[in-house]
């Protein structure tokens, strides 16, 4: 049986880089879940369609692969804020979240991140974590992060963007960001990336042993 890892939780909480470090320690495939509603927003944006069709959305995200998703190339703010917007579309979550639960069940083992893997995707998931971290520490980290990477950014501008991601994930009607009533919380805002490895392998591994 394949053994699924559902990681949950707010922008720039650490999620992604958690989930990538647990899919490599554990030899599972790992799915960033965001890339599949960026994906779907930048062939919109390429193709010069609306944000606000839903059926044309709709039939994007049935054809987005999920085998060809870059961060790299997805990571742009304008994507970003796209992305937010089409994943309030019911039509558009059920089109991916249809390819996310087929993806999900690939041997031996997935890592699935995103702000509904427990609560939606995979709810029989084994092993929920939600992994958060105040406002403030987000924002500085994902300030830090641009700086670091040669980019110019406004403290006060990336928190307020952050605030706003907030509003959008947890205030829409459908699947809106919270916790499973089994999820595991992480708060990593005062844990470094190696303690919130180690926290999540802890509660990884005892699930394991009682599969
Ligand atoms: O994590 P991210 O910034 O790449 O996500 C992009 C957008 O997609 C974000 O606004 C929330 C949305 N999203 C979602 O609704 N459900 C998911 N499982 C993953 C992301």
């Amino acid at each position: 049986m394949t053994f699924i890892i559902a990681i949950d939780g707010p922008a720039a909480a650490g999620k992604g880089t958690l989930s990538r470090l647990l899919a490599e320690y554990y030899g599972f495939h790992h799915l960033d879940t965001g890339l599949t509603y960026r994906a779907t927003a930048k062939a919109l944006l390429d193709a010069g369609l609306p944000l606000d069709d839903e059926a044309v959305a709709e039939r994007t995200a049935l054809k987005v692969e999920l085998g060809g998703l870059d961060r790299r190339v997805l990571s742009r703010h304008e994507i970003g804020e796209a992305a937010s917007k089409i994943a309030v579309m019911p039509s558009v979550r059920r089109a991916l979240v249809e390819a996310q639960r087929r993806f999900s069940l690939k041997a031996p083992g997935t890592v699935l991140d995103g702000r509904d893997i427990g609560t939606v995707v995979c709810p029989q998931a084994p092993v929920k974590l939600y992994v958060t971290a105040s406002a403030e520490v987000r924002a500085k980290r994902r300030h830090d992060e641009i700086v670091a990477g040669g980019g110019n950014a406004d403290y006060a501008a990336v928190f307020a963007d952050v605030k706003t991601r907030d509003d959008r994930d947890m205030g829409r009607a459908d699947s809106p960001l919270k916790p499973a009533d089994d999820a595991h919380l992480l708060d990593t805002s005062e844990m470094s990336i190696e303690a919130a490895f180690q926290a999540a392998k802890t509660i990884v591994d005892a699930a394991m042993n009682k599969e």
